[in-house]
This record gives C-alpha cells, sequence and structure tokens, in this order.
C-alpha cells in the first residue's frame, strides 16, 4: 500500500495492477508496473499507458486522518 497525500488529502492505494495484480512502484506522479509497464496517474488513479481496460482506476482504501493518526474507515 502507498500512503500519500493528493490536494492536501491522505490516500491510501493499494500498490497492486489491475491487469493481472503485478506489483506498483511510484515514479513521481505516476505507479508503474514492473511487469509490462501499465502506468497510472495518482491523483485520479485513471490509467495512462499499458495493458488492461484505461478506465479502470486504482484501488484507493477509505481512510481518514483524526489527530494526526490514519484510520481505516469500515463501511457496512
Ligand atoms: S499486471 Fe501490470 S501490466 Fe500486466
Amino acid at each position: 500500500m502507498l500512503l500519500t497525500r493528493i490536494d492536501g488529502q491522505a490516500r491510501a492505494i493499494m500498490k497492486v495492477c489491475l491487469h493481472l495484480g503485478g506489483p506498483l512502484e511510484r515514479d513521481g506522479d505516476e505507479l508503474v508496473c514492473s511487469w509490462r509497464n501499465a502506468r497510472s496517474s495518482l491523483d485520479g488513479g485513471s490509467k495512462l499507458a499499458g495493458p488492461g481496460h484505461p478506465d479502470l482506476p486504482l484501488l484507493h482504501l477509505p481512510i481518514k486522518v483524526i489527530d494526526g493518526v490514519v484510520n481505516y474507515v469500515h463501511k457496512d
């Protein structure tokens, strides 16, 4: 998981490629899959290049920062 801030908002993004589940690594403002080089933007999570469906966003976990601590927000 990548924990970062985008436009002042804390974000938790799963570092798993939505093509076939390869590992994603950060490269500036993008996440890049080392298997077949799919690239996605960190801000909106849209796919920029590579295999897989272009409209699949990255997986974001629901989090909330409370008193400086990142909390997972469970939704029923
Ligand atoms: S699994 Fe990442 S590009 Fe295919």
